[in-house]
């Protein structure tokens, strides 16, 4: 039987526990209000793109309650884009004048963040972009916002390339220095060669340096794989993994990174916001298959969170504060315990427990195979309210060969009241035997 824990080690540790965080991605793009990417979408210069930078007054921003909304939805860590691709920063680089520092907002945005996530004891978690907009000597690729520009492209002769790499090394040994002990690092990402254009991975960020820098200067530090070298954390987005995600066919610790509605950056005008019901169960989901759930709020440029997410954060929360016991600590059940239809199960082998998340409340039953002689006590999770099972088949009362109340010797079934209780997701809580998965 795999071993639930096996993938992880001493530096994953809080990590694999911790199951839920908050991505914020925030900078000059908030003011567009119509992604992230708007530079890159609309083919903008950086004049253009300036109109951004010369508005950018957060006047509204309170970390606080940033920290306190993410904390009260039952989030563990938070991951801020310090740089994204549009290359302004929201801390006091250095190294160069597009910083909150040098725009209306004057003054580092990074510093009071960190430190109200870190009040909360919430982990603090770095992301930094690879590709960069504004830079002079970062060369054009297929992502780039002039890559149509014949002129622009043209000048490529004259970039040196070099001196971006430099330029990402020392803002990363700035953030790596400056801002306490930051326990993961998100960075974002390489390029394949496309139209004509070359890519940037390894060689160009040139991976192996970086990652023996950064691992140097923070060495508990947990690094994503989007850098083209291995990482700890293995990062899918937007998608639901069907199962544990594996590398070379090996299972790995994994983040799925997930928006409330479609776009990263705040985005005014987008209506497919997902609902509470769904965002919790992708946080089941995930953390039934090994993985962490990172959710993404894009805060406005006058630094709030807006009702929209505010909202949903908070009817997490509501959930969290009686089920968190479901996820923090929680992984993939052992192998051969197969969830019942519209169910998801998650399992603390610390404790010894099982967690039958129910995405649709079935009548009166629940048939769990594979269980049969292993619990030993089981209760809903909302209110501990007992619920009563009954464990393999009745022999006596069966004709050969015939189930009794849909059982067979392998089943537990779990009786269950008729009215689905006041949760999104109700779960049973299973106290299994002392060594039943041992
Ligand atoms: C993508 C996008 C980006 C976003 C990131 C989050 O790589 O470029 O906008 O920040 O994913 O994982």
């Amino acid at each position: 039987m795999t071993n639930p824990l096996m993938h992880q080690n001493e530096r994953t540790e809080w990590f694999t526990h911790d199951r839920f965080g908050l991505f914020i991605h925030w900078g000059l793009y908030s003011l567009g209000a119509r992604h992230e990417w708007l530079k890159s979408r609309e083919f903008m210069t950086t004049e253009q793109y300036d109109k951004y930078f010369k508005r950018f007054d957060p006047d509204l921003y309170d970390p606080e309650l940033w920290a306190e909304a993410a904390s009260n939805a039952g989030m563990k860590y938070f991951v801020i884009t310090t740089k994204h691709h549009e290359g302004f920063c929201l801390w006091d680089s250095k190294l160069t004048d597009y910083t909150a520092v040098h725009s209306p907002a004057g003054r580092d945005l990074l510093r009071p963040m960190v430190d109200a996530f870190r009040k909360r004891n919430m982990k603090t978690g770095l992301y930094y972009s690879l590709l960069d907009w504004h830079h002079p000597d970062y060369t054009v690729d297929v992502k780039h916002p002039l890559r149509y520009n014949p002129e622009f492209v043209q000048q490529d002769g004259t970039r040196q390339f070099q001196r971006y790499v430099d330029y990402m090394f020392g803002q990363t040994r700035e953030l790596l220095t400056g801002y306490g002990p930051v326990d993961l690092m998100f960075l974002d990402f390489s390029i394949p060669p496309e139209e004509g254009f070359a890519g940037k991975g390894k060689n160009e960020w040139q991976s192996e340096k970086f990652v023996n820098m950064v691992r140097e200067l923070q060495p508990n530090i947990l690094l994503n794989d989007r850098l083209e070298v291995a990482g700890d954390i293995t990062t899918p987005e937007q998608y639901m993994p069907k199962e544990w995600v594996k590398v070379g066919g090996r299972p790995v610790v994994w983040e799925a990174c997930h928006t409330f509605s479609g776009s990263w950056g705040y985005y005014r005008d987008e209506e497919s916001w997902k609902s509470v019901d769904m965002l919790i169960k992708m946080l089941i989901d995930s953390v039934s298959k090994g993985g962490n759930l990172l959710l993404n709020v894009g805060p406005t440029g006058r630094g709030e969170i807006d009702e929209r997410a505010l909202e949903r954060l908070q009817g997490i929360g509501e959930w969290m504060k009686r089920h968190n016991r479901s996820i923090y600590g929680c992984t993939a059940a052992p192998e051969g315990v197969k969830a019942p239809d519209d169910c998801r199960f998650t399992y603390n082998p610390k404790t010894n427990r099982l967690y039958l998340h129910m995405f649709s409340w079935p009548f009166k039953s629940i048939h769990v195979s594979g269980l049969a002689g292993r619990i030993e006590y089981a209760q809903l999770l909302n209110d501990a309210s007992e619920i009563k099972m009954k464990q393999g088949a009745k022999a006596s009362s069966m004709a050969a060969g015939a189930l009794s109340e849909g059982r067979d010797a392998d089943t537990v079934t779990l009786s269950i009241p008729v009215k689905k209780p006041n949760a999104a997701v109700p779960v049973i809580e299973l106290f299994l035997k002392p060594g039943a998965f041992a």
